[in-house]
Formats: C-alpha cells, structure tokens, sequence
C-alpha cells in the first residue's frame, strides 16, 4: 500500500479549505494528522475517502499508484481505505453485531488473515459481551470500539481515524491507544486525525501539521514536535 498526495485543493460551496496539501503515507507507516479547530482534517480525510461534501478542486491523490481522486466511495472502500469518522456515526437502531454485519467483505478473500466477527470480537473483548446491545445504548468508548471494528472488517490496507479519542473517558481512551498501537505493530498502515497530541504522537511514526493556510505547515517525527514548544503552542494551542 503507499497513498500519495500531491497539491491537493479541496473545499466547500461556501469556502476553500485546503491550499495544496502534500504528503506520503508508506505501506504499514503509522501518520498522525494535527492541526487545531477547524483547520481542515475532516475535509482532508473526507476527500481521501471519496465522500462529499467537500469537493476536490484540483491534485491528485493517488492509492497504490492509482488516482483515486474521483472515484465514488465504495471504490475506494474496495481499494482498500477505511475511515472511522468523527463522532462514529455507528447505526444506533441495529445491534452491535448488525453493525459489523453489514460491511462489504469483499476484500476478505484477498487477505491472508483476514477480519472476522470472532477476531474483532477478541480484539475488543466488551464488543462481545455488547454483541446484542442496539449500538445506541453503547458508551461512547464502546461505540468508538464498535466504529473501529466495523472498518477493520473491511480489510483495510490504509485505516483513516477521524478523532478516535474526541469525547472519551481517560480509562477507555487507555484502551482505544493500546489497541491502535497493536494495529500498528500488525503493519496496518494508519492515517489518525487528532486534537489529542499525546495519543497522536504516541502511535505515530511521522506527523503532519495543517495550519489555516490549508497546507502541511510542518511535517517531521513524534519526537521533534514534542521537543519544540513554540510549534506545539503556535499549531496546536498546547
Ligand atoms: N459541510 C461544510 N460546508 C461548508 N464548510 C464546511 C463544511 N464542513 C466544514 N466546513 C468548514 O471547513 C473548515 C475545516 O473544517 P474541518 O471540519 O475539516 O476541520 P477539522 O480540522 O476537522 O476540525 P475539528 O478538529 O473541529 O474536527 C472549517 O472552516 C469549517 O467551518
Ligand atoms: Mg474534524
């Protein structure tokens, strides 16, 4: 898997959001995605993702060599891609099992480990004992479990995180990080959007920063933006 983006502008009917957004993610590289309120992060991986609104302008994004730029979304799903959106957005009135059920599996036969009930269920152990449980009644850490385990039973090559940690009580966002550092290690490329640096940097092993110019402002490893204050502070309000 490699996803490569290259000037990419994108925005809405009302405004123009991003100005020429580059960058590279490697097969099984683990990129945080931060930038403060409002500076873009949904609409980027929204775009990357095929869905709309937003609206690409102009660039190009290409998946394994293929531009995906304009290709609907299940295309993309079946290329590969898989988005845990902001705010989960799980199907409140099915069950947790219904929630996984319904995913396209077609990648499955493609994949020599590929994801199953079972193994989800394993993954995140309180999915199990929720199975039978309208995903209405989760919490908000086992609808954020639930939100995950729907995209990995896709099959993903690349999994987009929108804000995984938004909203979430410090014990289970203990458990979200654990378990996204085991993706990571199993070699599952990861592309996280996040307001939480800590977590961000946590799992990442390249960061890029947006900034209100709709650009990467800053792009380099979890250890350098952790030891510049002025960048953390000017970028990300810490
Ligand atoms: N559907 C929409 N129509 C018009 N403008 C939009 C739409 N969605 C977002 N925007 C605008 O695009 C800009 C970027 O928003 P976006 O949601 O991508 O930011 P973000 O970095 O994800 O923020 P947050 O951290 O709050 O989730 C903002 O100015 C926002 O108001
Ligand atoms: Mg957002």
């Amino acid at each position: 898997m490699s996803l490569r983006v290259r000037d990419l502008h994108v925005g809405y009917a009302t405004a123009r959001v991003l100005n020429g957004v580059e960058f590279d993610i490697a097969d099984g590289q683990s990129v945080a995605l931060l930038g403060r309120n409002g500076m873009g992060k949904t609409t980027l991986v929204r775009a990357l993702c095929g869905l709309r609104p937003p609206a690409v302008v102009s660039g190009s994004i290409e998946y394994d060599g293929v531009d995906i730029c304009r290709m609907p979304v299940h295309r993309i799903s079946r290329a590969g891609i898989a988005l845990v959106p902001q705010g989960r957005r799980v199907f409140g009135s099915l069950t947790t099992l219904e929630n996984l059920n319904v995913v396209s599996r077609r990648r499955a036969a493609d994949s020599d480990d590929p994801w199953t009930i079972e193994r989800v269920f394993d993954f995140f152990p309180r999915l199990a004992e929720r199975s039978g449980s309208m995903a209405r009644s989760l919490s908000g850490g086992e609808q954020q479990m639930l939100a995950i385990g729907r995209a990995l039973m896709t099959n993903p090559s690349l999994l987009i995180m929108d804000e995984p940690s938004e909203g979430l009580a410090p014990s289970v966002l203990d458990v979200i990080q654990d378990r996204l550092a085991g993706l990571r290690s199993s070699g599952l490329a990861v592309l996280i959007a996040e307001q939480n640096v800590d977590l961000a940097l946590d799992i990442a092993d390249h960061v890029l920063v947006i900034d209100d110019s709709g650009t990467i402002a800053w792009s380099g490893l979890p250890e350098a933006l952790r030891g510049d204050e002025s960048l953390l502070e000017r970028h990300l309000s810490i």
